[in-house]
């Protein structure tokens, strides 16, 4: 596919995608996410033939001028919308699918524990939004969405919403995923140790008493309610 093709491509998915967008012309003219796509496309072009020093100080260029950093060597299909942009960072070894929507402050980044490819790829038609991290060799499934300030580090399978730090899966195919989320409290868990405690001697002295409700799913009184 040409340059001038994927630019093309990239400006239907704009065109798609933004409410905002007025029209195709103003959009090539003040789109800074176009902008970086397209001087990353030629920079790309260079860096595959070898021509690495040009390669990178297209990419120079086009940071400069957008703030967004795409390393030449990075991987990216068509109908690529990268939306505001500012703050977008894209690792070498980064591969990038069709119809990826990006936002600003995300970074496409190394964990500087690999080498080699260290960077993530994210399948057709995912989302990824303002200020995630998406860090190292990690796979994005087809038409996930990866919530704003999510920083993920393992794999995603597709068409699933991971939000949070480190990023969970919370839906996937539009249904939520039930995750037990209750943090440990252990001041709550010895009280209920010493309530089933007191409980106990209060039976075997013959006491009548009147138990309350605090327990723990593990000090759970088998059914007791206490309540006589
Ligand atoms: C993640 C996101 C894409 C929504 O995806 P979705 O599949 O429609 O998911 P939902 O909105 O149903 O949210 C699922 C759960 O995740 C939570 N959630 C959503 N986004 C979250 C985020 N960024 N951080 C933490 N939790 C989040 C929701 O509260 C919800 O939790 P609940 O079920 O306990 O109420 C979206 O909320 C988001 O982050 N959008 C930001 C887009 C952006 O960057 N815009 C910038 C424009 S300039």
């Amino acid at each position: 596919m040409t340059i001038k093709e994927a630019q093309k491509r990239d400006l239907d998915k704009i065109m798609e995608s933004d409410p905002a967008a007025i029209d195709r012309r103003t959009a090539a003219m003040t789109y800074a996410g176009y902008k970086a796509l397209s001087i990353y496309r030629r920079a790309h072009k260079s860096w595959l033939k070898g021509h690495k020093r040009y390669a990178l100080w297209l990419s120079w260029q086009a940071k400069k001028e957008t703030g967004i950093d795409i390393h030449p060597a990075a991987t990216i299909g068509t109908r690529v919308f990268i939306d505001h942009g500012v703050g977008v960072v894209i690792g070498e070894t980064a591969e990038i699918g069709d119809d990826v929507v990006l936002y600003q402050g995300v970074t496409l980044g190394g964990t500087g524990k690999h080498t080699g490819k260290r960077h993530p790829t994210l399948e057709n038609g995912v989302m990824v939004s303002a200020g995630a991290s998406i860090l190292g060799p990690v796979r994005i499934g087809e038409g996930s969405k990866i919530g704003a300030g999510s920083v993920v580090l393992k794999d995603v399978p597709p068409y699933s919403t991971v939000v949070g730090v480190p990023g969970r899966v919370v839906k996937q195919y539009g249904e939520r995923v039930e995750m037990d989320q209750r943090l440990p409290d252990p001041v709550l868990e010895e009280f209920a140790r010493i309530n089933k405690r007191v409980f106990a001697l209060e039976q075997a002295a013959g006491i009548h008493s009147c138990r309350y409700s605090l327990t723990t799913d593990e000090d759970n009184m088998d059914g007791e309610d206490g309540n006589d």
